[in-house]
């Protein structure tokens, strides 16, 4: 073999939206040696410049044309949600893969034609849903799978989390439902729904509702949801979630399997460390002791986002090694699909007071939720 055949392939990655998140993307590329990141892209061409000086990075420009000009590979979509949909499409009809962060849209229509544009062009779709990289949320996967759990029966998902007003008011875009499309859920339990979806499998029928408690002299949205979630294997959860917390009680979600046996998956406040803090297999429950001095609640959110750097850099390896491969990354768009029709599915039950049965999941009568459901959301979730 002649050396350059055994050379791996290096790729140039662009990465559109210089904000909070763009971090651990910027984070997660530097880990791979194999990659590039050649361009930093932002509509406030300041704050581009700005990234590319603090992380070396050749080119700042402020518009995805001019990205896609620099014959980047990769794409990191890092703007706000309803902005994914127009640099996805475009990024596709160049023939570039991309790395979109949750959630891709906040419509199905738009998703659905993400997806489709991807496929068409033959470019691989992968959407950002680090959590599934903890080794805790792993070995949860690994246990259903070598049937140490088993298939899981039940699931408790709770993500009782506290925002402050600053972090609504601090963008436009927050807490509309134009622009972010929904709130407690759309934004932060879209992590764990996708958890669920990942070990539960598909779904059969949502019924939810959701609230406006603390936020809503600032926010159209809603600041907190419960759902009861039935899977096509019958399988159920449960989930409650909530930004009106405080201080801060962090995320759990426990799942038991068809052999009796339980494990818990808990994210403490002040991050994401996302352990397996309950291990309920056998004859033995074991509870690991942590933080026993107790934790500072209420961290800011550049702290949370920076714990979740190795979790970032996981799932871009994965999706470098999988262009690779050429196979598809562990988290596709197609799977940031599922996640969003249930959470929308939430919200459409709430709104009509019936649970909402998921079309072909053998449910009757089988009625699916419509495409533009959350268009038709504010004047329920606000009463
Ligand atoms: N995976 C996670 O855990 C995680 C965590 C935080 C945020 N996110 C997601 O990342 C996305 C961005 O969130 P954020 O907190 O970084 O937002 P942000 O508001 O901090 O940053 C967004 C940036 O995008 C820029 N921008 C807006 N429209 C643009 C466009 N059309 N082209 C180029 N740049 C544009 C803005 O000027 C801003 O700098 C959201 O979808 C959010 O849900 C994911």
């Amino acid at each position: 073999m002649t050396p350059s055949a055994t050379a791996p392939r290096m790729y140039r990655a662009g990465i559109v939206g210089c904000g909070a998140i763009s971090r651990n993307h910027l984070e997660a590329f530097g880990a791979l040696d194999n990659v590039q990141v050649v361009g930093v892209c932002d509509i406030d061409l300041d704050r581009a410049r700005a990234t590319a000086q603090d992380w070396d990075v050749p080119h700042a420009v402020n518009t995805v044309d001019e990205i896609l000009a620099l014959g980047v590979d990769i794409v990191s979509v890092c703007t706000p949600h309803p902005t994914h949909e127009e640099v996805v499409l475009k990024a596709a009809a160049a023939g570039v893969h991309v790395l979109c962060e949750k959630p891709i849209a906040t419509r199905l229509g738009s998703a659905e034609r993400m997806v489709a544009a991807c496929e068409e062009a033959g470019v691989q779709f992968g959407a950002l849903f680090q959590r599934r990289f903890w080794p805790a949320a792993q070995r949860i996967r690994s246990a259903i799978d070598d049937g140490t759990l088993g298939r899981p029966l039940m699931a408790q998902c709770s993500v009782m989390l506290h925002r402050a007003p600053e972090y609504y008011n601090r963008d436009a875009w927050r807490g509309t439902w134009e622009n972010d499309g929904g709130g407690v859920l759309m934004t932060q339990a879209i992590h764990q729904i996708d958890l669920l979806q990942w070990y539960l499998g598909d779904v059969a029928e949502v019924y939810g509702k959701v609230n406006t408690y603390r936020h809503g002299g600032y926010i159209e949205v809603e600041d907190s949801a419960t759902a009861v979630i039935t899977f096509t294997s019958g399988a159920m959860a449960t989930l409650e979630a909530s930004t009106a917390v405080s201080p801060n009680l962090g995320i759990q979600l426990r799942i038991t399997g068809e052999t009796g046996a339980s494990a818990s998956l808990t994210e403490f406040p002040e991050g994401s460390d996302g352990r397996l803090d309950l291990w309920a297999v056998g004859e033995r429950i074991t509870v690991e002791p942590v933080h026993p001095e107790g934790v500072e609640p209420n961290v800011d959110l550049s702290t949370i986002n920076g714990q979740l750097i190795p979790h970032h850099t996981s799932q871009v390896r994965d999706f470098v090694q999988a262009l690779d491969a050429g196979t598809e990354p562990a988290i596709t768009g197609k799977d940031a699909l599922k996640s969003l029709r249930i959470l929308l599915a939430v919200y459409e039950s709430s709104r009509t007071g019936a649970p909402v049965r998921f079309a072909g999941s053998g449910a009757s009568p089988g009625v699916d939720i419509p495409a533009d459901v959350v268009t038709r959301v504010p004047a329920e979730a606000a009463g």
